[in-house]
């Protein structure tokens, strides 16, 4: 298998958002003149790192304040690495995310471990300014790097019989001392129905900011899905798993009574101990209103045409 050296940036590098932001600008001025100022110093990332200082943005972008950087990447959920919200990005440094491979197997036509770069090689990569709503009730909007993950599953070619996919974290308690602990049944793993994962929103992610995915949030290959809590968008792949079942999530292994399968933002549907009609945006004082879907209802409410959303929670 092709071995993967690309280097990943200690979070203190991570580039801020003002300095993004300007990087972006001065790109769309710039055009190719600063492309070739920059070759340099990317010549030894793989393509697909430069790809990603260059991700055109993407359709169903927010327009939203980002949140600051440095928040998105202090302030996490990884329970890989303990269960406080700077317990990631104290540890998380600890994850060899090189080499890489993602086994892609069950309802395929070509099932396989692949490497990292042979899963990105033929995508293009765009920027998805998306809004994550944590079940926690806090909520933040960050410029996703990644490409859709439908567009990875139809080269794997599904069978008529792959009606989920599962998804599965490295388990790994030498990496993730997080494991060590009974928090969670290790591996951590989640579900999507087919129609969900196919879904244009649905986006596979190597990166935010513009730059490589912290570790902390879930390099080198995570999920988001932006209209789901965001237990759903699973980090650190590595394992998709197409299948005629419905899958148990970790969490809802966990607490069925909590956590149910759909996990779609719902401001309707209680929670027993976090509050759901209303968020946090961090970087907000105040809280403002949940919306359905997180706001994207018009885009995925009908991949749930008829269907009870409380039972279906
Ligand atoms: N993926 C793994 N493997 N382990 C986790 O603990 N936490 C989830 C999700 N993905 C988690 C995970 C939860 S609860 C949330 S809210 C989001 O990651 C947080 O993503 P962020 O830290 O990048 O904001």
């Amino acid at each position: 298998m092709a071995r993967l050296t690309y280097p990943i940036p200690p979070p203190s590098e991570i580039t801020p958002k003002e300095v993004h932001a300007q990087r972006r600008r001065f790109l769309k001025q710039a055009g190719g003149l600063l492309l070739t100022t920059a070759a340099p110093l990317l010549s030894a990332a793989p393509a697909w790192q430069a790809d990603m200082i260059r991700a055109p943005q993407g359709p169903f972008s927010t327009d939203e304040p980002l949140t600051d950087p440095a928040m998105a990447a202090g302030y996490n959920n990884f329970f890989e690495f303990g269960t406080g919200k700077e317990d990631p990005k104290r540890h998380a440094h600890r994850l060899r995310t090189h080499p890489w491979s993602v086994a892609i197997g069950g309802e395929v036509g070509r099932p396989g471990r692949y490497t990292l770069e042979d899963i990105l090689a033929p995508h293009g990569l765009e920027e998805r300014i998306y809004r994550l709503r944590c079940v926690e009730g806090w909520s933040m909007v960050i410029p996703w790097v990644g490409f859709p993950l439908g567009d990875l599953l139809k080269r794997f070619e599904p069978t008529s019989r792959a009606k989920y996919v599962l998804f599965e974290t490295l388990h790994d308690p030498d990496q993730m001392p997080g494991q060590r602990s009974r928090i969670l049944d290790w591996p951590y793993q989640e579900g999507l129905r087919i129609d969900e994962a196919m879904h244009p929103l649905t986006l596979l992610a190597v990166g935010m900011y513009g730059d490589v995915m912290p570790n902390q949030n879930g390099a080198p290959l995570r999920l988001v899905v932006p209209w789901k809590y965001g237990f759903k968008s699973i980090k650190s792949i590595v394992r998709i798993h197409l299948q005629e079942e419905q899958p148990v999530s970790s969490w809802t292994a966990r607490q069925p009574a909590e956590y149910g399968f759909y996990a779609n933002v719902n401001p309707e549907v209680r929670h027993p101990r976090w509050r759901q009609a209303t968020e946090r945006r961090i970087g907000e004082s105040g809280r403002r209103r949940t919306e359905l879907f997180n706001g994207y209802g018009e885009l995925v409410a009908d991949l749930y045409a008829g269907m009870d959303l409380h039972r279906h929670f």
